[in-house]
């Protein structure tokens, strides 16, 4: 079952959306920095994309709308819809989504520092792991299709 979001998450991830549009592409930067730790992470990207600032630039744009929409995410079907099928193609399993988490998190406290409380980043966590579930299950359909 789909993790759920209280009401006051979504008010908290929907205040952060100005930092995030100024610092969306540090904080993706950082992120990727801290997942690529891993070589078999690593090894899952396309490299190019990562030189040119393609994938971290994607990955702001797409964190920055989920934070303007996360109480409406009618409107992101289309991204999630896309989002879904790349990581199909690339192979992405719910086993690699706490790697992204434990990358993620403390990238957005790296960037935003004391400009960020506990609970601002307690609230993030709770809202990545909202999309993880959505995109896992999205993905679980598109695995079963192709099979
Ligand atoms: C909530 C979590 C996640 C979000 C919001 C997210 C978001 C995105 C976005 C926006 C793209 C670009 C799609 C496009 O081509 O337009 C993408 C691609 C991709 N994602 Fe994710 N992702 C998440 C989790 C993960 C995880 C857990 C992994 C694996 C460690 C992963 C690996 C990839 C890869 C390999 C690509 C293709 C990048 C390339 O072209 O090199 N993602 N993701």
């Amino acid at each position: 079952m789909a993790r759920t979001m209280s009401a006051e998450t979504m008010a908290i991830v929907k205040s952060t959306a100005p930092a995030l549009q100024q610092h969306g592409l540090a904080i993706t930067t950082r992120m990727y920095e801290r997942l690529f730790v891993d070589p078999e992470i690593k090894a899952l990207f396309n490299q190019a994309a990562q030189r040119s600032g393609e994938q971290p630039k994607r990955l702001a744009d797409a964190i920055l709308a989920f934070a303007k929409n996360v109480d409406k995410l009618d409107v992101l079907t289309s991204a999630i819809e896309r989002i879904a099928s790349r990581h199909v193609e690339t192979h992405i399993k719910p086993a690699h989504y706490p790697a992204v988490a434990d990358a993620l998190l403390p990238a957005i406290k790296d960037v935003l520092g004391d400009a960020i409380d506990e609970q601002v980043l307690a609230a993030w966590g709770e809202a990545y792991w909202f999309l993880a579930d959505v995109l896992i299950a999205r993905e679980a359909a598109l695995y079963a299709e192709a099979a």
